[in-house]
């Protein structure tokens, strides 16, 4: 009998981060400060940000020691496990070998955990007692809440509102664990109150839930912002995925020709594929694909220009491929891929041709993650489900050409909370959304003016 599960001791949990910047061939270009024009310093960035995690942000160092008081909390489920899926790879009857790696085994179900402990972390070294935040499908939602509750912080939670109505039960896990809980756009801010008089029935985006939160920590002294993507410590943070992947992957004696993540803001597709894309760089041959969903086609349609991370410009200037910042995606079940923008470093690595993506209608995903799910066991999240759908694309395409490839995917997150979607999808209630062209012409106006990256 082939083995199915590789596990690492808890003594093998990276105690690194990995930093791709030290190894990028082009770096990302600098962040903008929208008046000035000119690059944004930590001292713009301190009263929002822990000075660790900006330092974390600019750091040109390879690796970042993880402090102990992470591991410590990362060790109640990590190292997770990384499976063989024999049986989705009978189901779909391939020659390919299917990996992937799981990390809906943490409390709050997905990869988000990762960052937002070491996120909690640093705010308590320096003294913050409340962080805000915005959420999407609910998964980073949780993941902070929990956090802030093992360290003893006050959590304030901007969730988009379609997901909030779609998702009862991630707001009573976030209320578990003691985070308050709105939904957005909300009254309780200045941009959350302009958006609802312009749109009284908003369904929400995370570019909107991002202007809530900024406001909301900005106003505060006692009170940081917290984000769950894009920027370049949260992907830093989440390459203890990929890592791990690495050496269960040798256990199981097979390294991959291809490497599949979804990608919302980027950061369990970069918690992934980091680690892999450092050999990459270092010379070996592996392919690294971004699955998003048709509805919100970010990398694959998308500009790469300057623009805010949030609906309201209160963010700084980041250079990434976007669909503009008033840009509100189709309410689709996969809340967390619902983001105008991604990283700077994805889309800096996109440029450089290290990576490639692909768009997907959900009907089609979902149709992957019921399959998956009737061979695996695991019920996937729907934005996990992305990837899923991108490994059996690309196995069946490996099929059709005759080859035999390793295919190793992040399944970011299960899906009991999302079972709404499910529900949805088995009453034929789904309805595919690509990206209108119309619509993206006009979302794209919202840049016009701004700089572009040279
Ligand atoms: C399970 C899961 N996967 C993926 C994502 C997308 O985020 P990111 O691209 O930062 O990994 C989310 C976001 O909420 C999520 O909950």
């Amino acid at each position: 009998m082939e083995q199915t599960k590789f596990l690492l001791d808890e003594s093998e949990l990276p105690k690194r981060w990995y930093n791709i910047r030290a190894d990028m061939p082009s770096p990302p270009q600098p962040t903008l400060h929208p008046g000035t024009g000119e690059p944004v310093g930590p001292d713009d960035l301190a009263p929002l940000f822990p000075m660790e995690l900006i330092m974390q942000e600019v750091s040109e160092e390879p690796e970042i020691a993880i402090p102990d008081e992470v591991l410590d909390i990362y060790s109640l489920w990590r190292p997770t496990p990384l499976y063989r899926a024999h049986r989705l790879e009978g189901a779909i009857g391939t020659r390919s070998r299917i990996f992937y790696k799981y990390e809906g085994v943490s409390p709050a179900g997905s990869h988000k955990p990762n960052t937002a402990v070491a996120q909690a972390y640093y705010n308590v070294k320096e003294g913050r007692t409340r962080l805000s935040t915005e959420t999407g499908a609910g998964q980073w939602g949780s993941a902070l809440a929990f956090a802030c509750k093992l360290f003893g912080l006050e959590c304030k939670v901007y969730m988009v509102k379609i997901s909030y109505d779609q998702k009862p039960f991630r707001r009573s896990l976030i209320q578990a664990w003691g985070a308050t809980i709105v939904a957005s756009p909300s009254e309780e801010t200045e941009c959350g109150r302009a958006i609802l008089e312009e749109h009284p029935d908003s369904p929400g985006s995370l570019g909107i839930a991002i202007s809530e939160a900024v406001e909301d920590a900005a106003l505060r002294e006692d009170t940081a912002y917290s984000l769950g993507s894009v920027l370049n410590h949260v992907l830093l943070h989440q390459t203890v995925i990929g890592q791990e992947a690495i050496a269960q992957m040798e256990l199981a004696g097979a390294f991959p020709d291809v490497v599949i993540g979804c990608v919302g803001g980027g950061s369990n597709f970069a918690g992934l594929a980091f680690p892999f894309l450092r050999e990459k760089i270092g010379g070996r041959d592996i392919d690294v694909l971004a699955c998003e969903p048709a509805a919100c086609p970010t990398l694959t349609r998308g500009l790469f220009a300057y623009d805010f991370g949030d609906t309201s410009k209160l963010t700084p200037l980041v250079p990434m491929h976007t669909l503009g910042h008033d840009f509100i995606p189709e309410p689709i079940h996969a809340g967390g891929l619902r983001y105008h923008g991604v990283a700077p470093m994805i889309s800096q690595l996109m440029i450089d041709g290290l990576i490639r993506a692909e768009a997907y209608l959900q009907t089609d995903v979902f149709a992957s993650a019921v399959l998956f799910a009737g061979s695996e066991g695991i019920i996937p999240a729907p934005e996990a489900s992305h990837a899923i759908h991108g490994a059996i694309e690309t196995a069946r395409a490996a099929d059709e050409a005759g080859e035999e490839r390793t295919i190793l995917f992040n399944l970011s997150g299960h899906g009991h909370f999302d079972m709404a979607a499910y529900d949805n999808y088995f009453a034929g209630k789904l309805e595919d959304v690509a990206l209108d062209e119309d619509e993206m012409e006009r979302a794209l106006h919202a840049i016009e003016g701004l700089p572009t990256p040279a």
